[in-house]
């Protein structure tokens, strides 16, 4: 894993756009973006927005894959992952509507395979972005989830209808379900970047880069990844016991292999 410390929380978002605009770059037109909902990764898609607006990156060809959505939940609705990730991703990042991807959350019955059928038809995913949840979810693979699990409906934790109440006007109102991409359709993607700030994440970010790798800590499984990036703020990592070492690490990266936190 690559693990980048930044000073503040926004420096988070610039680097975490710098490295998903580098590997883009890479890859071409035609990139194939995974994307998280959640607070996490919305700076990182004001700062990719930024780069769209200068001209210095274009997406107008790429495709995009959400990771999860509610079931049951309209597509109207503001906290559906449909319109957040249009609101959050689709309109600044200047992506093609029709190119975006979200599981299908009212027809959830077989949607799992015809999603896993989609991002193989548009070749896999060459970027994916990631948040954490408190308890180390990803997209929702709550803890317990297979590691080698596929896109699938889910039931979420208590400890994630707590933590996502904040949404919706009381917890009763929050989906009990949802349909997510699963832990091996994640670690299909080629790179993976993993965004997280602030203390309420440093457990679960000490336990996914230094815990073992475990179902109960289901980032974990990115320890198995070859191309991780982990971007976080001091915050998130203060709970991690070699965070001097990955900082002297990062520092010592040649220019070519490093962006400047
Ligand atoms: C949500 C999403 C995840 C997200 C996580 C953390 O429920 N399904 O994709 O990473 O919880 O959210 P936040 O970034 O708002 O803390």
């Amino acid at each position: 894993m690559e693990v980048i410390i930044c000073p503040t929380e926004r420096r988070v978002g610039e680097i975490g756009a710098a490295k998903v605009a580098q590997i883009a770059q890479t890859v071409g037109p035609g990139v194939v973006l995974g994307v998280a909902t959640g607070s996490s990764p919305l700076a990182t898609y004001a700062e990719l927005a930024a780069l769209v607006a200068t001209g210095e990156l274009d997406l107008s060809q790429a495709s995009a894959f959400a990771l999860d959505e509610y079931v049951g939940l309209p597509y109207t609705h503001r906290q559906s992952y449909h319109d957040t990730i249009r609101r959050t991703v689709t309109e600044p990042l200047g992506l093609d509507p029709s190119r975006v991807h979200v599981p299908d959350g009212l027809a959830p019955e077989g949607a799992g395979e015809r999603y896993e059928a989609a991002i193989r038809d548009a070749g896999g995913v060459d970027i994916q972005i990631l948040g954490v949840g408190t308890n180390g979810h990803v997209g929702f693979n709550e803890p317990t989830s297979s590691l080698a699990s596929r896109t699938r409906i889910k039931t979420l934790a208590p400890r994630t209808l707590k933590d996502n109440a904040r949404f919706f006007d009381s917890i009763a109102d929050v989906p009990k379900h949802c349909i997510t991409q699963g832990l091996g359709t994640i670690m299909d993607a080629r790179h993976v970047v993993l965004v997280a700030t602030g203390q309420g994440k440093a457990n679960a970010i000490a336990a996914i880069i230094e815990g073992p790798i475990t179902s109960m800590w289901p980032g974990s499984v990115l320890q198995m990844h070859q191309h991780a990036t982990i971007v976080i703020d001091v915050a998130a990592a203060s709970e991690l016991a070699l965070a001097s070492y990955y900082q002297e690490v990062y520092a010592n990266l040649p220019d070519w292999q490093r962006l400047d936190v």
